[in-house]
């Protein structure tokens, strides 16, 4: 157990899983407790720091989905299963879980914003009695894009799960076609009775009209969670780069409710 939760530790790369060419998963040794949603800071000595959610985590690991962007990312790229990285925290609020417990949850995510979400999903697959129905809809670029093959069937197959698959504009066998955005409108929201709440990760522009989508179908703004991606430097409310107006994405985030998140939506 580490008890700094600003000193980065040294932890070993347990394995690594290529999702697409440009985004892998690395499975790294740690004990740190997690909630869904929260992040750590990873590092590599002399190239590079930066926030990455937990796709999944479990006893002595945690997962990273990584998109490979710039100079952390490259770096990681160039490492193997055994190599050593840096880790602090976990940092950032995570998905207020016990809100959704005993609930329909409706969860739009988009490409690498299905990260965050992931183990949450996994946690309502796994313990059906934990929420009610699950209404998934999930968005990929095309084919070449899209991640964690393996839950997206385990959630397909699962009964108390609705899934919507789509990629944004290719045609392929199993999957709809179109934006996240043009589902929205089947999901039954009159028939909850008002039990229910929505998640929404993706792109900035996704998450600004999946936001206005959800309102146009009559969800209420306290029914919306958001998690956001910003830049990020010292990741617990000192630097100040994440901050706009009063908040601080890093501590008071990265998972909003839409009330709030409005105000950092581009
Ligand atoms: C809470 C949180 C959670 C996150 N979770 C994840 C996650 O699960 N997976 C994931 O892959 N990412 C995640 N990110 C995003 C990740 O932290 C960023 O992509 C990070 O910048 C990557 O670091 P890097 O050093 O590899 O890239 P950087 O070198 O910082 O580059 C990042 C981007 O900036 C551009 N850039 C770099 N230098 C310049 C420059 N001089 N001028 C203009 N553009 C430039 C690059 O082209 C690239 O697009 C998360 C971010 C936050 C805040
Ligand atoms: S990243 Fe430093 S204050 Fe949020």
């Amino acid at each position: 157990m580490i008890n700094d939760p600003v000193r980065p530790h040294p932890a070993k790369i347990l394995d690594i899983f290529p999702q697409t060419e440009m985004e892998w998963t690395f499975r790294v040794e740690s004990d740190v407790p997690v909630r869904h949603g929260q992040f750590m800071e990873l590092s590599i000595p002399r190239v590079g720091e930066a926030p990455i959610s937990m796709s999944g985590f479990g006893d002595g690991y945690v997962d990273f989905t990584i998109r490979k962007v710039g100079k952390l990312t490259d770096g990681l790229f160039e490492m193997k299963k055994g190599d050593t990285i840096f880790l602090r925290g976990c940092y950032g609020n995570g998905w207020p879980a016990e809100r959704f417990q005993e609930k329909n949850v409706v969860i739009v995510a988009g490409g690498t914003g299905v990260s965050p979400v992931k183990s949450l999903i996994n946690m309502f697959c796994d313990d059906p009695a934990y929420a009610k129905e699950i209404y998934l809809i999930l968005g990929f670029k095309n084919s070449h894009s899209i991640l964690f093959n393996d839950d997206l069937a385990k959630w397909k197959s699962a009964k108390h799960f609705h899934t919507i698959y789509t990629l944004d504009n290719e045609d392929y066998e199993g999957w709809n076609k179109g934006l996240v955005t043009s589902f929205i409108k089947d999901i039954p929201f009159a028939s909850f009775g008002g039990n229910y709440e929505c998640i929404v990760v993706g792109p900035p522009v996704m998450m600004k009209f999946t936001g206005a989508e959800l309102l146009k179908n009559k969800v209420p703004e306290e029914k919306i969670w958001m998690s956001f991606e910003r830049k990020m430097s010292c990741g617990i409310g000192k630097c100040g780069h994440c901050r706009i107006d009063e908040t601080y994405v890093c501590l008071d985030g990265p998972v909003f409710n839409y009330t709030v998140g409005k105000k950092l939506v581009d």
